[in-house]
């Protein structure tokens, strides 16, 4: 068995996590199977499924269909992409498409595949277009196709070519469902962690060193939120909900990430962060760490990890990965995430959007 794995970007992002975590099972379950992995941009993914020894080949997506993308449709304020903004880049992408599509289908030809494992809306298109001889196509969709105006079309409109369709959450399958149809089948496959790198014991990160901040006070319980930088990942309401906790509070709060991805209008950058910290007078009690590439250890240098996404969380693998750290979890309870939530059990949930039950239950979780 032959399989293909095509990523649209080279980043390490939640869907790239999980990708590496099926090639690394993968390799153990089945020894014989042989991998090789096509990304449509350079990054720290390919060093990783390199050293995994899995043969990774780059070929790279012009600008303009890297920066594509319509998830920033329905974001809020400063985000937000206007159906022109959309319309501008699609046309511009267009032309690269065709010839992205040829170079692939090259490529593809070279490998022979038996198999072509789409990771990412641009991938799932690009693959079946690009598949020679009819060679089977199994999308892997690890986000919400309804939010998404162009590309909610175009997957209803190509679902039926492709073998089978896997989501990451019962939430994204029922998604997946309403948008294309009942064929080809969708089934749910939960992400894994690997419980050897996410575990209760073993290193931490000094987080106030790289946010450029003296340590603070023994006692201090320390609340963060790790993460991209995606608009729709809460860090507005959780720096409002930081803002609403009594000031005798002994806490301090750390927003761990970098803008990764080079999509237009989908994500805030740390400056944005910072000055709306800023304009919540908390900037002293904020500490901005940029990105961590060991997220496990950041993790284990606080005492409660946040996830407060403001849109239903497709599964949210910082939540199970926080728990395997055995992190006291406070998360935006909706979407896939609600299926990984045992209220009061292993995490304390809370309300989309609401900083000020966000604060109530942040509250609560230090005292606990
Ligand atoms: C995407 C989703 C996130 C999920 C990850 C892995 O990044 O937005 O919810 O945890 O994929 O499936």
């Amino acid at each position: 068995m032959k399989i293909a794995f095509l990523n649209p970007s080279g980043i390490l992002g939640g869907a790239e996590i999980s990708l590496l975590d099926i090639l690394a099972s993968l390799r153990e379950a089945q020894p014989d199977w042989s991998f090789h992995l096509i990304l449509g941009g350079d990054g720290p993914l390919a060093h990783v499924t390199r050293a995994l020894g899995v043969p990774t080949s780059v070929l790279p997506f012009s600008p303009a269909l890297t920066a594509l993308g319509d998830s920033g449709s329905d974001a809020p304020g400063d985000a937000h992409l206007s159906r022109f903004d959309l319309f501008k880049s699609v046309t511009s992408a267009l032309a690269g498409s065709f010839r992205y599509i040829v170079r692939l289908r090259s490529a593809l030809r070279a490998l022979e595949p038996d198999v072509i494992h789409t990771n990412g809306f641009k991938m799932h298109l690009m693959g079946l277009w690009a598949r020679p001889q009819l060679v089977p196509v199994v999308w892997h969709i690890h986000d919400y196709v309804r939010p998404r105006p162009v590309m909610a079309r175009l997957l209803r409109r190509y679902a039926s070519q492709c073998r089978a369709i896997m989501a990451n959450s019962n939430s994204v399958a029922e998604d997946v469902r309403s948008v294309c149809g009942v064929s080809p089948e969708v089934c749910t496959v939960y992400n894994a962690v690997n419980l050897e790198y996410f575990s209760p014991d073993g290193p931490r990160i000094d987080l106030d060193s790289l946010g450029g901040c003296a340590p603070p006070k023994d006692g201090v319980v320390r609340v963060g939120l790790l993460g991209t930088m995606a608009w729709w990942k809460g860090h507005k309401t959780f720096l409002q909900a930081i803002s609403l906790l009594p000031p005798t509070l002994s806490f301090r709060a750390y927003v761990i990430g970098g803008s990764l991805y080079q999509t237009r209008g989908s994500q805030y950058t740390v400056d944005d962060l910072r000055s709306f910290a800023a304009e919540l007078n908390i900037s002293d009690r904020v500490v901005f760490t940029g990105f961590v590439d060991d997220p496990a250890s950041a993790m284990r240098s606080l005492d409660i990890v946040v996830h407060a996404s403001t849109r239903p969380e497709p599964f949210g693998l910082v939540i199970a990965e926080a728990m395997a750290c055995g992190r006291a979890v406070v998360a935006s309870d909706a979407g896939g995430a609600s299926e990984l939530l045992n209220q009061g059990v292993n995490a304390l949930g809370h309300p989309p959007r609401r900083a000020f039950t966000d604060s109530a239950v942040f509250f609560w979780a230090s005292l606990v």
